[in-house]
């Protein structure tokens, strides 16, 4: 496995290989929902980079880029252990140069949902994976559908600025408990994970309202408030019912797939958490 630490070793790297080529973005703290993507990687690519960057630009100042888990060994250890072949971990200093002036936005997606509560986040976001899909010039990337706005949003930048490769989503990795694996659930202890595998048994229970029958928004979003409402460390940044290709909010009735979203607090730490109702 080589381990690139600076563009120009990635970009050496990349162009020596004329083969299917997998990009896995990660910030590092690998887990299991990680190891997913990879390993979809592995299964249908010749060849596999996996990125380490803590990526500033996603991180608001009140965020918790500075507590954000970092363990380097253990992540190369992982990555060592699977078998991919290039692990790119440039430096901050090299990513963002002191004269870098150039974001890219996306003036639509971004603001609902998660842009409402994170106004930059997604400019860091789709800024930083352009960057590493031009360095790494991959053929297919992968992402978690535990992020789906993000993934829609990349999926908009790979369409609207032609970059010409596939974009794999992946479904979202959990514990027994339901709890949507994170790099975030590192911050917690065992009873804290319990807690927060609330939201996932939460949105269950919407979709087996809609299952019985109830496409009522108003109606779901007040069943959501008060199962969230019962457990008192949890609090609720939005909980949305949105079309799952525009994300805007369904005004009355469900009658097409939503994309059913949530952001909740635990102690400080925002976890976010989605399913897809088909229709
Ligand atoms: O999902 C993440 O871990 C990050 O947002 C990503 C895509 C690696 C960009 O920094």
């Amino acid at each position: 496995m080589l381990i690139a630490r600076t563009i120009q070793e990635c970009v050496s790297f990349r162009y020596k290989i004329n083969k299917r080529v997998g990009l896995v973005p990660t910030m590092g703290a690998l887990h299991k929902g990680h190891i997913a993507l990879i390993k979809q990687s592995l299964k249908i690519c010749d060849i596999t980079i996996v990125s380490i960057f803590l990526n500033p630009k996603q991180f608001g100042a009140s965020e918790d880029l500075d507590s954000y888990p970092i363990d380097d060994l253990r992540d190369l250890k992982i990555l060592n252990k699977l078998n991919i072949d290039c692990v790119f971990m440039p430096l901050k200093s090299e990513i963002y140069e002191s004269d870098h002036s150039i974001d890219i936005v996306e003036n639509k997606l971004s603001k609902l949902l998660e842009g409402d509560s994170r106004p930059n986040f997604f400019s860091g976001v789709i800024t930083i994976v352009s960057k590493l899909f031009n360095i790494c010039n991959p053929s297919d990337v992968f992402f978690g559908e535990k992020d789906a706005q993000q993934l829609i949003i990349i999926k908009k930048l790979i369409k609207d600025l032609n970059y010409n490769l596939i974009c794999h989503a992946i479904p979202t990795v959990r514990s027994e408990n339901g709890l949507a694996l994170s790099s975030r659930n590192e911050y917690f202890n065992e009873s804290q994970k319990e807690i927060a595998s609330n939201i996932y048994k939460s949105l269950c229970l919407i979709k087996a309202k809609i299952d019985g029958g109830e496409y009522n928004v108003n109606v779901l979003k007040k069943i959501f408030s008060k199962s969230i409402d019962n457990i008192p460390e949890l609090q609720i940044d939005y909980f949305s019912i949105a079309d799952i290709h525009t994300l805007e909010e369904v005004s009355k009735t469900i009658s097409s797939t939503v994309l059913i979203s949530t952001a909740i607090l635990l102690d400080g730490v925002r976890l976010i958490d989605n399913i897809e109702y088909v229709i």
